[in-house]
């Protein structure tokens, strides 16, 4: 911005950390680009702001995971890390750091904190019953048991939450519980923790919920009473070995083993060193051109969260109680829904879940942040994605009104003067004011984050512009001094109007600008005296079109073959033993006994039909499906590597249904294998790790 030395007291805005743990989608990119917008506001505000983010590195998923992939997890979140980076920025993202929680300063911060809450009195260690996988040699997070519920009585649920119920559980309330991982029966054992005496903070928190500096969203505001009135518990913040984490000081020593801290204590810790780690970059530049600690924004200035809904509890309880306790002062937060597709949950069997790079592909980005931007406001609303209404509002508000109006104003003085005029104050002076005015109104609704009522005010002022190009009909006497006065003061419109949607759409504004040989422009420089050159007019925005994603009918899985029997009643049928991944383990009735010893079967990978109707052939249960290729003379499986069981591999730009299908519809399907590889309606079968090949077969063997 021009003039930073206007700046005043300083704030860092923050979007909660994504896991480094696979590739961001556009729920993230809601909440990213919301922040963004705020961010970018109160840069065009000239006031001294950092956006701050980071990867959430820590946990046991993200160690679970990385052991899948065969990674190390140091290479494994750093491949996340660099990935959500560039995802970041191709939707405009304007961090200005990203740093890591598996970091030197993250680590040393952790430390700090928990040795500072420890000498205060805050943390003590208590022995606690947690649930232990014997085969793993490993304690089990909820997420990773599953049982019975006990409330309801819905088999196969996870060990936090029933999906029957949706009754809050603990991995050890399940009834008949089993590791997620291996299917071993756990059992519960006594182990010695550290918890943080949250409850010591109930006064001080219910104060701060009612005070005026926290500006509390009404939502927030009623599920913070009832979480207190109903009492707060201390909190666990250590974690078993094995961990992907910091490990606690002197707890060998404590506790008799190693344990380390729980991901969601260092993760908010993240923010602050992300800010530390983006200070000690500046002091290193040459020229120290901005040396600053990140004291002076934790401490002296002030912070402001973005989270969506679910993160609430950390962030309103755990997270303000550790800073009151430091004696940081406390945030400000913005709380957001969740987001639906064409009205449902994001779900990769409906199609309706996008990755930040295929939606970037489909419809770029300025898109999807007009789109949130017109859905946004401060309060915990979710966000529908809907397709039909996403086009509409693209191609007939946002390019038809708001690009038009630029566009069209543009050309026409490129095409037809030299050189513009500054308007007079005495010309078209009404609309003038009104502009202003609105102006001022769409400031107050930027600092209120009510998006919703930006895009509105701003549209507003563009309908007048369109009306009053509309009338001026600049087209039949363009050599007039009245029309070229018109089409200044349109000039000048645009130039406000991107101004003030810079924040939504940098690019647009940055094109408008751009063209009018301005740049970097602050709310503080909307007037009606511009006056020069339009030169090199770029095309401001495009329509969309809306792609559908294609279901394909199968749920194509990974499974490995474990084990391999005769079939009792049936000479040319096997029963395998199938590990599923997550699906569990299946027996498969198959007619491979013609073509495969056992042995060839046993301990290899291929791919299943894992969504067939469970169905008994020749009296046995056969509860998936092995796919094969057949060319009259050979038969092959279709053998995978590098995936892991429960791994779903698809045909490309499709995505499967997890739907259950009956065997009548699946020999419907025609695929067949080309070159080694395998097709579908001209569309290859592939995964991100490895295309599926099939060797020794001729072309257009059938694959059933
Ligand atoms: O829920 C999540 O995705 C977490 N990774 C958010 C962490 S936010 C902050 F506390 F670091
Ligand atoms: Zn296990």
């Amino acid at each position: 911005m021009k003039s930073p030395s206007k700046a005043t007291s300083k704030t860092v805005i923050t979007a909660a950390l994504p896991y480094a743990n696979g590739p961001l989608h556009i729920g993230f990119l809601l909440e990213a680009i919301q922040a963004d917008i705020y961010a970018r506001f109160l840069r065009s505000m000239q006031k001294d702001v950092l956006y701050i983010c980071a990867s959430d590195m820590h946990g046991t998923p993200i160690e679970i995971n990385a052991k899948k992939a065969g990674m190390e997890p140091e290479k494994f979140v750093d491949k996340y890390w660099k990935e959500h980076q560039q995802d970041a920025a191709s939707f405009l993202i304007s961090f200005d750091n990203f740093h890591k929680t598996h970091s030197k300063e993250n680590k040393e911060l952790s430390e700090h904190f928990f040795t500072q809450l420890k000498k205060k009195g805050f943390i003590y260690v208590k022995n606690m019953d947690v649930i232990y996988c014997p085969k793993c040699e490993r304690t089990l997070p909820d997420r990773y048991v599953r049982g019975t519920c006990p409330l309801c009585g819905i088999a196969d649920q996870y060990g936090d939450v029933c999906e029957g119920c949706g009754s809050v559980l603990k991995g050890t309330d399940l009834l008949n519980p089993k590791c997620s991982l291996c299917g071993t029966t756990p059992h519960i054992k006594s182990s010695p923790h550290y918890f943080f005496k949250l409850s010591v903070f109930t006064g001080k928190l219910k104060k701060w919920i009612n005070s005026k500096s926290a500006d509390l969203q009404l939502e927030v505001k009623n599920w913070l009473k009832e979480w207190l009135d109903k009492g707060l518990e201390d909190w666990c913040i250590s974690r078993d070995a094995p961990y992907f984490g910091f490990e606690i000081p002197e707890s060998r020593k404590e506790c008799g083993e190693v344990k380390y801290f729980y991901v969601w204590l260092d993760a908010p810790i993240g923010y602050i060193s992300s800010t530390k780690n983006y200070c000690e970059k500046q002091s290193d530049k040459p020229g120290k051109q901005k040396i600053c600690r990140w004291e002076d924004y934790w401490k002296k200035g002030s912070t402001h969260h973005f989270i969506g809904k679910d993160i609430s509890y950390f962030h309103f309880l755990f997270w303000p109680a550790m800073l009151m306790a430091m004696d940081i002062p406390l945030p400000k937060l913005t709380v957001h829904g969740f987001i639906t597709v064409n009205g449902q949950k994001m779900s990769k069997s409906r199609g309706t879940f996008f990755t930040a790079k295929e939606f970037h592909k489909l419809y770029g980005a300025e898109a999807l942040r007009f789109y949130y931007a017109s859905h946004l406001e401060r309060r915990v609303l979710d966000v529908d994605l809907n397709f039909d209404e996403f086009a509409a509002v693209i191609n007939n508000v946002l390019v038809g009104k708001l690009g038009n109006f630029c566009y069209r104003t543009l050309t026409f003085a490129e095409k037809n003067y030299s050189e513009l005029l500054a308007p007079k104050p005495t010309e078209n002076k009404a609309l003038t004011k009104k502009v202003l005015s609105l102006s001022e109104k769409i400031k107050k609704n930027y600092l209120a984050q009510d998006y919703h009522a930006v895009v509105k005010n701003i549209l507003l002022i563009t309908d007048h512009g369109n009306a009053y190009f509309q009338k001026a009909e600049p087209w039949k006497s363009k050599d007039d001094l009245k029309t070229k006065q018109a089409v200044s003061w349109c000039a000048n419109l645009a130039r406000n109007l991107a101004i003030l949607i810079n924040p939504i759409l940098p690019e647009f504004s940055e094109k408008v600008l751009g063209s009018l040989g301005e740049k970097d422009l602050a709310f503080a420089d909307i007037h009606f005296r511009w006056k020069g050159k339009v030169k090199n007019v770029p095309f401001l925005v495009n329509k969309v079109e809306i792609v559908r994603k294609e279901i394909f009918p199968l749920r194509l899985t990974v499974g490995k073959i474990l084990e391999v029997k005769d079939h009792p009643n049936a000479d040319s049928l096997y029963l395998l033993k199938v590990d599923l991944g997550h699906l569990g383990k299946k027996q498969v009735v198959a007619g491979l006994k013609k073509h495969f010893h056992k042995e060839e079967l046993e301990n290899r990978k291929a791919v299943f039909v894992a969504n067939m109707k469970p169905a008994k052939l020749r009296g046995e249960m056969s509860e998936a499906m092995i796919l094969a290729a057949d060319d009259s003379a050979h038969v092959s499986i279709l053998e995978v590597q590098k995936l892991n069981p429960g791994d779903e591999v698809h045909f490309d730009g499709t995505e499967n249904s997890h739907a259950e299908i009956t065997f009548e519809e699946f020999i419907k399907l025609i695929i067949t294998v080309q070159a080694g590889n395998v097709y579908h309606s001209g569309k290859k079968l592939i995964s991100p790790l490895e295309e599926v090949k099939v060797h020794g077969l001729n072309d257009g063997a059938r694959v059933r």
